[in-house]
C-alpha cells in the first residue's frame, strides 16, 4: 500500500468540528456531521474543486474515485453547478468507478456508466478517454484480465487522490459484501440479498437485478490517498455506527476506514443519529438534564439491563454512566423512574384523533375539536399502510374526517405484468365480443403490449404506461383504504409532478410539489396531520414528498388552520422510532394487527421488508412492554413534528 499523504487542502476538517477525547473513545474515524446531505455535499465539492484547481495550477492531474447510487447524486449537483456557475474545469481530471454491474452493457439504463454520464460526466468537461469504469460485458473468461488491468491503470495515473465511497446497508464499499478481504483487489463479486433488495426499486422487481458486479477491491480503495465516504438518512444510522465505532472487521467493509490515516465520514443526522455522542450524549460528555434527556437514558438503561423502569435502583444510575442525571436533582431513581414510567405510560393512548369529553391534560391529542379533520399524507400509495395502517382504522372508527393524501403515483413499483395482464384481459373481452365497438380499446390494449414489448427489460416505460401503472396502483390503494374502514371519496390522489419525471435515485423536487399539497392543506383546514419521510434518503421518494409537505406548511404561515394542529410523523420503510422518541403509541389487539397486514396484502408490488410492517408493531409492543407497561400485541409510533 502506497503512504497516504494529506491533501493540500481540508476544507472539511477545517468546517470546525473538532473531535473531543472523549468522543475518540467511540469514534474510531473522522466522523463529521451535518445538519443535511445538501450541506455536507457542498462541503465536499468545495474541498474537491480546491483539490482539482490547486493540482492543476501546478501542472498536475488529479485522480478521482467516484460512487454511484443516490449518496453521491446532491455532490455531482453541486460540482455540475461549480464547473457551470464558477468556472471550475475538469479538463486536467481522471476518474475511475468503484464498480458496475456484471451483465450490463454501458447503454442499460441501469449500468452505471449511464448514471455517471446522466449525473456528471454529460454535464461537465471531462475527457471521454479520462473516465473509466469496470465494464460489465466482458466474457467471464475476460474478467480476471480485465481487473488487473484496471488496477494497472489507476496505478498508471498516479494512484486515486481521493475516492468517494457511500455505504451499503451490508457495510459495503464499492461492491465489498461482507467476507471481503482488507487486501482484496478489484474483482468480481456476487451481490448480497439486502444489496439486491435495496436495488429492487431501480430495477422493477428484485428478480432482475443483477447477481453480480465487479468492483474495486477493499485494498484498492484503501490505496486512495484520501477516503470521504458519506451517508444520509435513517436507514443508515446503524451500519455508520458500526463502521464507525464497531471493530474493524471484514464482515463491515467500511469499518476497514478506521485503519486508513485519511479517511473522513461525512453524514447527515439523521445518518449521525446512532452514533454515540448523539444516542447516549450523556457517556460522552457533560449534558443538560432536560426531560428528554432524562427520558433517553432511563429507557436506554431499562432495556440495557432488561428491567422496566420501575425496578431500576440508584446503582444501576451509578454503573452505567447516567450518575450525572441523579446528581443533577435532588430526587433519587425511584422518583426520577416514576416521572418517566408516567411519561412513557401518557403516550398510550387508542384514541390517535383524541378522547372526546375527557381530561386531555395528560393524552398525547387534544379532545377538542371533536371529530378531527384528519389528512394522512402518504409518500407513496403503501407507506400509510406501512406505517399506520391501524391507527387509519381507529380515525376512521372514532368517526374523524379522514382524507388520505396519496402523494405520489407510484406507477414505478407496478411490474410490467400488471399492466400486461390489464391489456390481455381487454384483448380477450374484445375477442369475445366479435363488435368493433371494441376497436379503440384493442388499439390500445396492443400498444401497452407493445410498448412494454418495445422497452426490453429495464426500459423506461412510456408516459402511457405509466398512467395504466398508476391506475393499476390507485385500485390496489382504494381497495386498501376500504380494508381502513375509508370511504371512496376519502382517499386523494396528487401525482406530484416530481415522480411523474424521475427514476428511483434521480428525482428532483420541484415547487409545483409544495403546491399540490399546499391545496391540499388550504382545502381541507386540518386539525391534525400524519406525515412521514423526514428522516429518509433525501434522493427517496418519501424525502421529497416530506420536503413539499414541509414547504407547504411554510406556505400556509399565518393560515388559521396552523393555529390549531399538530402534526404527527410516523415511519414507513425507514427504521421505526426508538421507545424515548415517542410521543403517541397506539396500541393494536391481534385483530387489528391482522387486518393492517390484511390491507397490506390488497398491494401486489409489495417486497419481504414492506410485509413485515406487522413485525416491527410486535417489536413496538415488546419494547413497551419491557419497560413495563402493558402488554399489547402491536404499536404504532408516532412523534410530534417541530416545524422549522
Ligand atoms: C456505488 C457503490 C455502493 C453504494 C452503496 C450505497 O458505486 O459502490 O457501495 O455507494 O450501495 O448506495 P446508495 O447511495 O444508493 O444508498
Amino acid at each position: 500500500m502506497s503512504t497516504p499523504t494529506t491533501p493540500p487542502l481540508q476544507i472539511l476538517e477545517a468546517a470546525g468540528q473538532k473531535q473531543t477525547n472523549q468522543r475518540e473513545r467511540f469514534e474510531k474515524v473522522r466522523t463529521l456531521v451535518h445538519p443535511d446531505s445538501a450541506s455536507a455535499s457542498a462541503a465536499l465539492a468545495g474541498e474537491v474543486a480546491a483539490l482539482i484547481r490547486e493540482r492543476s495550477a501546478s501542472g498536475k492531474l488529479t485522480v478521482l474515485g467516484l460512487a454511484t447510487g443516490s449518496t453521491p447524486v446532491p455532490f455531482y449537483r453541486e460540482l455540475i453547478r461549480l464547473h457551470r456557475d464558477e468556472g471550475l474545469s475538469f479538463r486536467d481530471v481522471i476518474t475511475f468507478n468503484l464498480d458496475e454491474y456484471y451483465g450490463l452493457a454501458r447503454d442499460h439504463p441501469e449500468s452505471y456508466y449511464r448514471f455517471m454520464s446522466d449525473q456528471l460526466f454529460d454535464h461537465v468537461d471531462l475527457s471521454p478517454d479520462r473516465i473509466h469504469l469496470p465494464d460489465g460485458t466482458v466474457p467471464m473468461e475476460a474478467v480476471y484480465d480485465h481487473c488487473r488491468d484496471y488496477e494497472h491503470r489507476i496505478a498508471e495515473a498516479g494512484g486515486l487522490d481521493l475516492q468517494i465511497l457511500g455505504i451499503g446497508r451490508t457495510g459495503h464499499i464499492g461492491f465489498n459484501e461482507p467476507g471481503s478481504a482488507i487486501d482484496s483487489a478489484t474483482r468480481m463479486i456476487t451481490l448480497d440479498r439486502v444489496t439486491r433488495q435495496d436495488a429492487a426499486a431501480d430495477f422493477m422487481g428484485v428478480a432482475n437485478v443483477p447477481r453480480s458486479a465487479i468492483t474495486m477491491g477493499v485494498g484498492t480503495i484503501l490505496e486512495a490517498k484520501r477516503l470521504v465516504l458519506m451517508a444520509w438518512g435513517a436507514n443508515k444510522a446503524g451500519i455508520v455506527r458500526e463502521a464507525v465505532e464497531g471493530k474493524v472487521t471484514d464482515q463491515v467493509s467500511a469499518s476497514f476506514l478506521q485503519t486508513h490515516p485519511n479517511a473522513t465520514f461525512l453524514v447527515d443526522q439523521a445518518a449521525a443519529s446512532y452514533l454515540t455522542r448523539f444516542r447516549f450524549p450523556w457517556l460522552v460528555g457533560p449534558v443538560e438534564w432536560d426531560a428528554p434527556m432524562k427520558k433517553r437514558a432511563v429507557v436506554w438503561m431499562a432495556r440495557k439491563l432488561e428491567k422496566p423502569v420501575l425496578k431500576l435502583v440508584d446503582e444501576d444510575y451509578n454503573e452505567n454512566g447516567a450518575e450525572g442525571l441523579l446528581a443533577s436533582t435532588s430526587e433519587a431513581a425511584y422518583e426520577v423512574n416514576i416521572d418517566i414510567f408516567n411519561r412513557v405510560q401518557h403516550t398510550i393512548t387508542g384514541w390517535p384523533g383524541g378522547k372526546p369529553g375527557v381530561d386531555d391534560s395528560r393524552r398525547p391529542e387534544r379532545s377538542q375539536p371533536f371529530p378531527k379533520r384528519v389528512v394522512v399524507f402518504s409518500p407513496e400509495p403503501t407507506d400509510a399502510f406501512i406505517g399506520m395502517g391501524g391507527t387509519l382504522t381507529r380515525l376512521r372508527e372514532q368517526g374523524h374526517e379522514v382524507r388520505l393524501v396519496f402523494q405520489t403515483s407510484g406507477n414505478l413499483r407496478v411490474a410490467d405484468g400488471a399492466a400486461l395482464n390489464f391489456a390481455r384481459v381487454v384483448l380477450e373481452m374484445a375477442e369475445s365480443s366479435h363488435s368493433p365497438e371494441w376497436e379503440s380499446q384493442t388499439s390500445y390494449a396492443r400498444s401497452i403490449v407493445e410498448a412494454i414489448d418495445a422497452k426490453g427489460e429495464f426500459g423506461i416505460d412510456p408516459d402511457f404506461v405509466r398512467k395504466l401503472k398508476a391506475l393499476i396502483l390507485r385500485g390496489e390503494a382504494r381497495d386498501a383504504a376500504s380494508v381502513c374502514r375509508l370511504r371512496y371519496h376519502d382517499s386523494q390522489f396528487l401525482d406530484l409532478p416530481f415522480y411523474e419525471s424521475g427514476r428511483y435515485r434521480r428525482f428532483r423536487f420541484e415547487t409545483a410539489d409544495a403546491e399540490g399539497v399546499r391545496d391540499v392543506l388550504a382545502d381541507f383546514q386540518p386539525h391534525s396531520v400524519f406525515a412521514t419521510g423526514d428522516a429518509s434518503d433525501p434522493s427517496s421518494p418519501q424525502a421529497i414528498a416530506f420536503r413539499a409537505f414541509a414547504e407547504a406548511w411554510a406556505m400556509a404561515y399565518g393560515a388559521g388552520f396552523r393555529n390549531d394542529c399538530k402534526v404527527w410523523l410516523y415511519r414507513g420503510r425507514d427504521r421505526p422510532l426508538e421507545a424515548h422518541e415517542i410521543d403517541m403509541a397506539v396500541p393494536m389487539s391481534p385483530d387489528q394487527l391482522e387486518e393492517k397486514t390484511e390491507a397490506l396484502r390488497r398491494f401486489m408490488s409489495l417486497n419481504e421488508d414492506d410485509l413485515n410492517a406487522a413485525a416491527r408493531n410486535r417489536e413496538n409492543a415488546a419494547v413497551y412492554d419491557s419497560l413495563g407497561m402493558a402488554e399489547y400485541e402491536g404499536i404504532e409510533s408516532f412523534k410530534l413534528w417541530k416545524a422549522p
